[in-house]
Formats: C-alpha cells, structure tokens, sequence
C-alpha cells in the first residue's frame, strides 16, 4: 500500500497539487475497493452454486441408495472380473445370505450350472456393446435350494464408457410360475371337460338313438310272432335293449358332473396360497419327481394335513419372514418345510407336532424337527414310495 506523507506546502499551487493528487490516489482506491468486493461477491456465488449442486448430488444419491435398499428384488452389483461388491435386502430375503457373508465372493457362488451359462452368455452380450434381454432361471439360496427368478442384468460404465461391473437384477417369480402351472392344468381341465361333453353328445344322439331304434324294430317283430318261446325271448331282448339305454344316460350323465379329483400340486399351491393371507407373504414351493403321479391319494391327503399343520405352527409361532416348502418324489417322499422365525425354544407341550411324527411312523417313515434360536426351523418328514 503506498502511504503518502503529507509535508508542510511551499505555496498555494503546490498544496492544491497535492490535495488534487491526493483526491486522485484515493479515487484509485475506492476503484480498486469496488473491484475487490465485485470479486469476492463472485466467488461466493460460485462457492453457493457448488454447495447446492453438491447437495443435490449427496440427495440424489440418496434417493438412489434408498430405492436399492427397499427394492423387494434382489439387487447385486458385482465387478468385471464377476465379484460381488454389494447386496441389498431384497438380495438376503430372497437368497439368505447376508451381504457380510457374500460380499466379495465370486459371483459363480449363487449359479447351479445351467443358471452359469446364461449368466456367461448374457456378460458376453453386454461385453460386446449389445443389450441383454432378461431371461427366467434358477439360482440358489446360501441352504441350497434353488429358487425360480427373472434375471436382468446390465453393464455399469464410468464416465469414459468403459466397462467397470454389472449390476444384476433378480425378482423371485414362483408365485408367477405357480399360477403358471395353474393355469395350464385349468387348460387342460377344460379340454378333458370339452372330450367328455363330446362324448356325452354322441353317446345321446347316436349310440341311445340306435338302441332305442333297435328296440322299436323287436317290438314290430314281437307282434308278428306266435311262437311262445320265441316271443318271450325277444321280450328279454328287449327287456336287455331298455336296461342299456338307461345305463347310457346314466354314463352320459357321470360324463356332465365336473371332475373333483384335483392334483396335490395344485392343492399344495392351493394351501401355501391360503397361508399367505396369514403370513403376510408367500411361501417358495418346490417340486422334485412327478409328484402327481407317484402319490396315491391316501398318502397325498396325509403329506396335506402335515403341510397345513406345518405352516398353521409357522403362522401362530414362528413369526418369520420367509418359509420354504420342497416335495420331493422318489423312491421315497420327502416333504421339507423351513422358515427363517424364531426357532422352536423350549416347546412346553406338542401336540401337532406329535400328530405328524405319528403320522410319519405309520407310514413307516421318519419325522425331525430341527430349530435353532433366531434362524428358524426345519421339518422333514419323509415316508417310502411304492412305485406305481
Ligand atoms: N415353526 C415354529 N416356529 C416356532 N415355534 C414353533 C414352530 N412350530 C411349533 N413351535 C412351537 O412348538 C410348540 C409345539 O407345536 P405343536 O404344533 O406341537 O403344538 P401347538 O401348535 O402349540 O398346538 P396345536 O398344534 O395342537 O394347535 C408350539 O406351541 C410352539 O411353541
Ligand atoms: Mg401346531
């Protein structure tokens, strides 16, 4: 800063030299002042613009991660080199693992084989510059069950376009597949309805018609016979023609009543679907074997009751949050029910439970119940299949 030193003016024209100067240096500054507050008012726009973008940014991200970790689907980011980087809830929900457990682990640890090559196949597409389209498939859950999901997967890129992972996008579809499977065998049922009304017409205008025609032209013949023998035998004949009709309509009429006989599929689907009202959500169910043929009814009514007192206990007891139902037909059947609730604890009295284990010895089976605190219980009852 220059600091002018005021001397005792010589003359009148040299003080007013100086004020004039003076009043000219001080203009400088008040210029110089202006500029400098011109600039910092400046700056602290820019400094206000950048901190409302910035929180903008921090909000977005926000609203991002939420919409992540409240999805009900499972969503996973993983590396290029297929590592798993991060989970969410829905992720745990649907395949058990926590993210603690997983992160950091290949992701190949979540794919049985034929769930592997699709994935490959897609990371291929996407590595290639091409959209994939989402595909169903099954992965496994960390107790090793496999569970039915649509799979999306799509490339995550940084700012120059280059590949830095996938996030991988899984929504559990077995309700969708059980209706599915529901609505197939209504299909079906209804072609085996339109077979039987078909033949239940033909059987009333042609087969009963021609009887009836049949049993006219004896009776035209009866009159014209006078042999007594002969004329009682055409009278049983037509006794016999009559007794046919009436078998027919009863036939046509067992063809029109609607077939009660329904599948313990779809009666297992019927249940787990009924227990979802009291569950607040719906049980994954899995079939192994061909179920449908190699039950008999009997023992198909028994896997029933002990479907429906299992998950009757889970409702009233567990309060978990996800329940798992395997039917496997073999050489033996094995019904697996497992929630993820509270665990058995010291059970004071069972009653149920002893019910189903009774009914598992009577059949020549076996009956357990595992459980531990706070990760749930396990019931597998298991009994021998005649082949048919
Ligand atoms: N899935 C489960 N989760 C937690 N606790 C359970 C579960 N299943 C059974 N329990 C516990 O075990 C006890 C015995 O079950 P059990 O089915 O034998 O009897 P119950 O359900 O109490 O009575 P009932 O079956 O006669 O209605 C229950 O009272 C409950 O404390
Ligand atoms: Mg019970």
């Amino acid at each position: 800063m220059v600091v002018s030193t005021i001397r005792q003016p010589e003359t009148l024209a040299e003080a007013k030299d100086t004020v004039r100067r003076q009043e000219a240096e001080l203009q400088d500054r008040r210029w110089q002042i202006t500029e400098l507050r011109r600039e910092l008012e400046d700056t602290n726009r820019g400094l206000i613009a950048l901190y409302t973008e910035l929180e903008d940014a921090r909000h977005a991200e926000a609203r991002l991660a939420a919409i992540v970790t409240s999805s009900d689907d499972a969503i996973i980011s993983m590396t290029s080199q297929q590592v798993i980087q991060t989970w969410n809830s829905g992720a745990q929900r649907l395949l058990g693992h926590t993210a603690a457990q997983i992160v950091g682990k290949p992701a190949e640890v979540l794919f049985p084989e034929e769930s592997r090559e699709l994935f490959e196949d897609t990371l291929e597409q996407i590595q290639s510059g091409l959209h994939a389209e989402p595909y169903d498939t099954r992965w496994r859950r960390s107790d090793g069950a496999l569970v039915d999901v649509a799979v999306t997967v799509s490339a995550m890129r940084d700012g120059d376009g280059a590949l830095i992972g996938y996030s991988t996008l899984g929504r559990d579809i077995t309700h969708r597949l059980a209706v599915q499977a529901a609505l197939a065998a209504a299909r079906a049922d209804r072609e085996v309805v339109a077979d039987r009304e078909r033949i239940a017409r033909d059987l009333h205008d042609m087969v009963i018609q021609r009887v009836f025609g049949a049993g006219l032209t004896l009776q035209g013949v009866v009159a014209m016979v006078t042999q007594p023998k002969a004329k009682d035998r055409i009278g049983a004949a037509i006794a016999e023609l009559d007794l046919t009709i009436q078998e027919l309509r009863n036939a046509i009429f067992e063809l029109h009543r609607p077939q009660e006989a329904t599948s313990l599929r779809s009666q297992i689907l019927e249940l787990t679907g009924t227990a979802q009202r009291g569950l607040g959500f719906t049980p994954t169910v899995n079939f192994d074997g061909p179920v449908d043929a190699a039950v008999p009814d009997d023992t198909a009514d028994h896997v029933l009751a002990v479907l429906r007192e299992a998950l009757s206990n889970i409702t009233r007891h567990a309060n978990a949050s996800a329940v798992e139902v395997s039917l496997h037909a073999g050489t033996e059947l094995r019904l697996l029910v497992s929630d993820n609730g509270r665990g058995l604890g010291q059970a004071a009295h069972t009653s149920g439970l002893a019910n189903l284990r009774r009914r598992a010895h009577d059949l020549g089976g076996t009956f357990e119940v595992t459980s531990r605190p706070g990760t749930g219980t396990r019931l597998h009852w298991r009994i021998p299949l005649r082949r048919a």
